[in-house]
Order: C-alpha cells, then sequence, then structure tokens
C-alpha cells in the first residue's frame, strides 16, 4: 500500500511540470519531455522485472507449500515473458532496450530475503510471509503498469498500451492466485481446529 502511494507521488512529482498531451516545440510527441519520462519509467520496471525473474527462483525454493511454489513457478515463467514483452515495446518506440534501477522492487526483494532469512523452513509462518512478500511486489507492479497503460493509450501508442495490458492482466491474476493460496491456508487452520 505505501508502496503504490509512494509511486504514484513520485508520479505526480516527476509529471507535474509536463503535460501528457502536449508536444515538444518541434511538435513530435516522441521529443516531448514527457515520452522521455515514460520510456524512463520502462527502464524502471525492466530493471524490477528482470531482477524478480532472478528471485523468484529462492521464493519457490523456499516455499513449502506445493501450490505456493507452483504460483511462484508459474510466475517465473510469466515473468520472463513480461521482459520479452518490455523489450518489445522498446522496439516498438525506436528506443534503446535499457534497464534503469528501482529502488522499489529492490527493497521489496530485499524484505522478501529477510523474511526467509527469518523464519525457519517448513513452516507455516514462512509461507505466509513469502505471500506477503510477493504480493507487496505484485500491487507494485499492478501500480505501475496500470499507469503505463493510460500514459501509452494518451500518447496515441495503441500498440504499446495492449501490450502493456496484457502484462498488467497477468500480473492481476497472479494477485489473485497468492490470495487463494492464502485463503487456503486459513481453511487448512480451521481443519485442523
Ligand atoms: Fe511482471
Ligand atoms: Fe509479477
Amino acid at each position: 500500500m505505501a508502496t503504490t502511494a509512494k509511486s504514484g507521488a513520485k508520479i505526480a512529482a516527476k509529471s507535474s511540470s509536463v503535460s501528457i498531451s502536449t508536444p515538444s516545440k518541434t511538435g513530435k510527441m516522441e521529443d516531448s519531455e514527457f515520452h522521455k519520462f515514460f520510456v524512463d519509467e520502462l527502464k524502471d520496471i525492466y530493471w524490477a522485472e528482470k531482477h524478480l525473474v532472478k528471485a523468484l527462483p529462492k521464493m519457490v525454493k523456499a516455499a513449502t507449500n506445493p501450490e505456493l511454489a507452483n504460483a511462484f513457478q508459474k510466475h517465473t515463467e510469466e515473468t520472463n515473458t513480461h521482459i520479452g514483452t518490455l523489450e518489445r515495446v522498446f522496439q516498438l518506440l525506436d528506443e534503446k532496450v535499457q534497464a534503469k534501477k528501482c529502488d522499489a522492487m529492490e527493497g521489496l526483494l530485499k524484505e522478501a530475503d529477510s523474511i526467509i532469512a527469518d523464519t525457519d523452513a517448513g513452516t507455516q509462518i514462512r509461507d505466509a510471509g513469502l505471500i506477503l512478500a510477493a504480493q507487496k511486489v505484485e500491487h507494485y507492479e499492478i501500480a505501475t503498469y496500470g499507469t503505463l497503460v493510460v500514459f501509452a493509450g494518451n500518447m496515441g501508442h495503441t500498440k504499446v498500451a495492449e501490450l502493456l495490458q496484457f502484462t498488467l492482466d497477468n500480473e492481476k491474476a497472479t494477485d489473485v492466485a497468492l490470495t487463494q493460496v492464502a485463503e487456503g491456508f486459513i481453511n487448512q487452520q480451521a481443519a485442523a481446529e
């Protein structure tokens, strides 16, 4: 939640002096300050996805619940697709494929590492912590892609908006799947009582 608010504030701060629909002096949207801002944010989420795909296998290994391990495994493959989609987006925009460090994702992944370090293997507490960490990551991605889809649409990049929407839908589906695993935990506990 805090991450989403931070991300929103960052966007608001950066975009306060520019307008989505105002082209540059040359009249070309590609040269506008907003276009540069948009590409910068694509670089940011590209870095985030590339780091997430390295962290997810650790989460697969750390998970005890097979459904949770499967969800992480599935999302590792999907995250590779998200990386490929972003590379296609850079191509469509005629921009260099480049990553720019995303402090938010770095922090979220550090948090996931701490959860693994601070909990014992094979415990439900570790699985619960992993779900929490993973859902924070998904919500960060949902916030980012949600905004980028709107920006792409506003700038007339219809194909880019479509591609990013596809990733957005997948992040949302992952979040729902993780919630279902969490609900399964509660049902197991209820059955044990
Ligand atoms: Fe992703
Ligand atoms: Fe994701």
